[in-house]
């Protein structure tokens, strides 16, 4: 596939097998049973697109996108040859109107596989002072590039804590709603090391400002612990 290097599709092909097996369908039972409908957040990111595009190959699923916005849409129509009636535009920091109805596009759903994540947006003032130390790191025999030297943002209202942490409780609650029984969530390791360098991206060099991206992640993953105890 164009978009992705063959490590960055290990999660997603395990996750693909998984579902299979965790459902026990054989071929025969997978060919004779209606097709199993599967929504995929994130579905425009690096990982979302690689679930997305596997489930929507494979007969035995019907496959349903959720993407931040209609411009991730046409991105993902561009990478994976999908229609718009299979997407559905949803931005999981924003809150909710109160007593807003399940979309009929979702309705049916037997599983949900989460791979939202907020996204980082460098600074290009910062790559520019580590581009210009270059020189000087040459002649000091250090590394040439400091990629740590890097500075990272998070747009207004999409940092880790609406989108990691309340978006991914939004989507647990939607998956209850809809009465799925079987979520799976595209986390990352270190949720339990605040001193990760994932953790500082969007913070400033004195620590302040958004970020613990690792630490929301894993809060999200205990809310999903908690509430699945009361619907499985
Ligand atoms: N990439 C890897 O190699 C890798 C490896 C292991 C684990 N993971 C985990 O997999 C998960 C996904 O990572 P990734 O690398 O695929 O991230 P990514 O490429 O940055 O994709 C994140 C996705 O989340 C969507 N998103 C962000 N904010 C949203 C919002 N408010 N509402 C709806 N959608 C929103 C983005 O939409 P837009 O397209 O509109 O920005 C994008 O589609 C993360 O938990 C990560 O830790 C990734």
């Amino acid at each position: 596939m164009a978009f992705s290097t063959l490590s960055s599709m290990v999660p997603a092909i395990a996750l693909v097998l998984a579902l299979a097996v965790l459902w026990g369908s054989s071929i025969a039972e997978a060919l004779s049973s209606p097709p199993r409908k599967v929504l995929v957040t994130g579905a425009s990111g690096r990982t979302g697109k690689i679930v997305f595009s596997l489930l929507k190959e494979n007969p035995s699923y019907s496959t349903v996108g959720l993407v931040r916005s209609e411009a991730s849409a046409k991105q993902l129509m561009k990478n994976v040859d999908c229609d718009l009636d299979q997407l559905f535009v949803s931005d999981v920091a924003a809150v909710p109107e109160d007593g807003e109805d399940v979309p009929q596009l979702l309705k049916g759903a037997d599983a949900m596989v989460i791979c939202t994540s907020a996204v980082p947006r460098i600074s290009k003032m910062s790559v520019l002072k580590q581009i210009l130390k270059i020189p000087l790191n040459v002649v000091r025999r250090k590394p040439p590039l400091y990629f740590r030297g890097f500075r990272f943002h998070y747009a207004e209202g999409q940092n880790p804590e609406m989108v990691d942490y309340e978006g991914q409780k939004r989507q647990v609650d939607l998956a209850k709603k809809l009465g799925i029984k079987h979520v799976v969530v595209v986390s990352s390791m270190g949720g339990t090391d605040p001193d990760n360098f994932l953790n500082s991206i969007g913070k400033d060099k004195d620590g302040n400002g958004d970020g613990d991206i690792l630490l929301w992640k894993r809060k999200a993953e205990k809310y999903l612990v908690e509430v699945s105890l009361s619907f499985h």
